[in-house]
């Protein structure tokens, strides 16, 4: 291809592709297949690595992130970004209504209703059409500059569309994290040792703030845009300028969602609110309120703004699903990495329409701040956290005779003496060798099926072999034989030897799997990938100096002092020196060096939706280094199709008609061993 010839080809794929990215994110109706979008991106990648001279910066392939930002730039906001007044009760909105008809009085009034999105806010400047700076809400008069992150999320344009759009624009609106992404964080947090993160708020704000644009891009936030500045807008009215942003590319509430409705009277905007209050469990999304807003640009501009806030629009805030109930007693949970945690148990409370009986606690601040003690009232909510938090302390109800909460010195299990690191927020125990949650916790970490994938070694099962003595730890597992399996109450013939088979069967689990399920701190799955392919073999880690360890990708200075800390530790060695001496992968197969076998070929694969351990690319990449051949829709040839999540019902449909197996992504890990 002539450099003129690729140029061109880049300007047609990106335009194409941009235009395909709005229709999934901003019409929510693609028009072509996940598949193809790959497809094309691939395309334009390539093309991109040959003539980095024609990359365009509204390139899709932008999104991915990559570039580093040590310190975010304060800067000053041309336009305020003021906060909304709140209110909680129909009379309050219904002040609020007649305030305005005091100022409004010879017009008809209308108002809009939308959604209140829990995020954090933005103001994103366009000139030209092209997305030029994101700064955060600050102090509302400056904020940080964080383009380069908000770059990075899909339903925020990065050029806006048509031509009819002003010259220079500001869009407002709220960056979130769907709640779905929350959790696959969280989990993956649980699996490397670290604390959750409280809420998709927080995460979204945190992640914003986050240096490095990669990360930011691999956590799927998303946003809504609600309110737009220019001096060149020719709708009149709120809702017009909504409809007309959206044909702009930005992603603005829909009608036909009901995200944003007109409304005329109390009833019907009360009717809006009620709707949501109970709906509001249903989206995909935290919202904590609707916001009501007079609906004419010029009646805005009428009624103007106070120093905090416009005079035109309205927060109605929901309530967080409340309840009052005793507390009885706090326990204290003791992880395979130490660190401990309190929990609240409750007297058994309806609350959203579940029992509660155990709220969490957090952390020793946090029952100091709420100075909760036992035998109180205690507030309890539910907002998107998926456990509900004690909020507060019916005072009134407390005894004379209560005294402050202690907060355990010594470990509830083992009675080791507690401490806490500094900047820290939880205490641990020390006693890594001895505590038993902690050796249990490590040992059910090594079996589980994303680690060395022990089918029949789960919690229970750890726990007697444990009880009993049978095992104090992962090398113990190498170690069990038949007749001691059976002597035990609760094995059977037939579960020893499906055990003693599975165990056998794990000296087969890649060594990047090995890696993870020695429960290195901070050595999650997606670390212990790249630890692998960089090193190759446990030898090369073990051996490797602090600054051989952050040269390698996504090891940062934490992580590499978490595994520095592992090896120094003599008794790591020796468990260590075990496994290897049971034939455990310690080192990159053949295959995984060349970074090929031959286990699938011959065989023709469709992926379809969205997947945990991979993305689609990966997954497809990970298909053909493994001989298999991916193909873009399904035919009778094809062999498996993979399914994720989402996954569009004709895929799966035509499938079933034509008998082709569909697999699951765990079903696919276990195709390639
Ligand atoms: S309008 C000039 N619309 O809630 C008024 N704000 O607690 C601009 N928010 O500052 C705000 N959803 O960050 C507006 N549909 C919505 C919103 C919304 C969430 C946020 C926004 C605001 C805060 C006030």
């Amino acid at each position: 291809m002539t450099p003129t010839l690729a140029q061109q080809r880049i300007s047609e794929l990106v335009n194409e592709l941009n235009e395909h990215n709005y229709k999934y994110y901003v019409l929510s109706q693609p028009t072509i297949s996940d598949y193809e979008f790959d497809m094309l991106l691939e395309e334009l990648k390539k093309l991109e690595e040959q003539y980095p001279q024609f990359l365009q910066p509204e390139s899709p392939t932008q999104r991915i992130g990559g570039d580093i930002t040590k310190n975010f730039a304060v800067v000053k906001h041309e336009y305020p970004m003021f906060s909304l007044a709140n209110s909680y009760s129909r009379e309050e909105v219904a002040d609020f209504i007649n305030r305005i008809y005091k100022t409004i009085t010879d017009e008809k009034i209308e108002f809009t209703c939308e959604l209140k999105y829990d995020g954090v806010a933005i103001s994103i400047t366009y000139e030209n059409g092209n997305l030029t700076s994101a700064v955060t809400r600050g102090d509302g008069e400056k904020g940080d500059d964080i383009t380069t992150n908000v770059k990075t999320i899909s339903s925020v344009p990065i050029k806006l569309r048509e031509n009819d759009y002003p010259l220079k624009i500001i869009a407002r609106g709220e960056i979130y994290l769907p709640r779905k992404s929350f959790e696959i964080i969280n989990k993956e947090r649980e699996e490397n040792g670290e604390p959750p993160f409280a809420n998709p708020r927080n995460t979204a704000s945190g992640t914003l703030k986050m240096q490095n644009s990669a990360i930011v891009a691999s956590r799927k936030l998303e946003a809504f845009m609600y309110y737009f500045i220019s001096d060149s807008i020719s709708e009149n009215s709120h809702f017009d300028l909504m409809l007309m942003a959206k044909k702009w590319g930005f992603r603005t509430p829909n009608p036909e969602k009901r995200f944003i409705q007109k409304c005329s009277t109390l009833d019907e905007i009360f009717s809006f609110i009620d709707f949501w209050n109970v709906k509001r469990f249903e989206l995909p999304f935290d919202i904590d309120g609707v916001v009501i807003k007079v609906n004419h640009i010029p009646q805005q501009e009428t009624l103007g703004y106070t120093a905090k806030s416009p005079r035109w629009a309205i927060a109605y805030k929901f309530k967080a699903e409340q309840a009052k109930t005793w507390l009885e007693s706090i326990s204290f949970q003791v992880g395979r990495t130490g660190a401990v945690t309190p929990v609240a148990n409750l007297t058994p409370v309806q609350l959203a329409g579940t029992t509660v009986k155990r709220a969490s606690l957090h952390n020793a601040d946090q029952i100091e701040k709420l100075d909760v003690r036992i035998g109180d009232l205690v507030f309890i909510e539910k907002g998107g956290e998926i456990i509900p938090k004690i909020t507060g302390v019916d005072l009134s109800k407390r005894s004379e005779y209560s005294t402050p909460f202690r907060y355990v010195e010594n470990c509830p299990e083992c009675q080791t003496p507690l401490i806490r690191k500094e900047g820290e927020a939880l205490h641990y125990c020390p006693n890594e060798w001895e505590c038993p949650p902690q050796l249990k916790g490590k040992i059910t970490h090594f079996t589980s099926r994303k680690a060395m994938d022990i089918e029949g070694l789960g919690e229970e099962t750890v726990e007697l072999f444990f009880n009993t003595g049978l095992i104090r730890n992962v090398a113990d597992i190498y170690d069990l034989k038949k007749e001691q399996l059976l002597s035990l109450e609760r094995m059977a013939e037939k579960s020893v030897s499906n055990l003693l088979y599975a165990i056998e069967n794990s000296k087969k689990i890649p060594f990047e799997r090995v890696l993870f399920a020695l429960g290195i701190r901070y050595v999650g799955e997606t670390v212990a990938k790249k630890l692998a392919r960089h090193f190759k073999n446990i030898k090369a880690i073990r051996n490797a100096t602090h600054s051989e360890l952050t040269q390698a990708e996504e090891i940062g200075e934490k992580i590499a002092e978490s595994i520095q800390h592992y090896f120094a530790e003599e008794k790591n060695n020796t468990l260590l020196n075990r496994l290897i001496s049971y034939e455990l992968q310690f080192s990159l197969s053949e295959e995984q060096m060349s970074g090929t076998s031959s286990k699938l070929s011959g065989l023709s694969f469709v992926v379809s939706g969205i997947f945990s351990t991979f993305t689609r690319d990966e997954l497809k990449e990970n298909i053909e280094k493994n001989g298999g051949k991916v193909v873009g829709s399904i035919s009778a040839k094809t062999n498996y199709l993979i399914a994720g999540e989402n996954m569009g019902p004709s895929k799966k449909e035509k499938a079933e008609q034509l008998g082709i197996k569909i697999i699951s992504e765990e079903e696919y890990k276990k195709l390639i061993g």
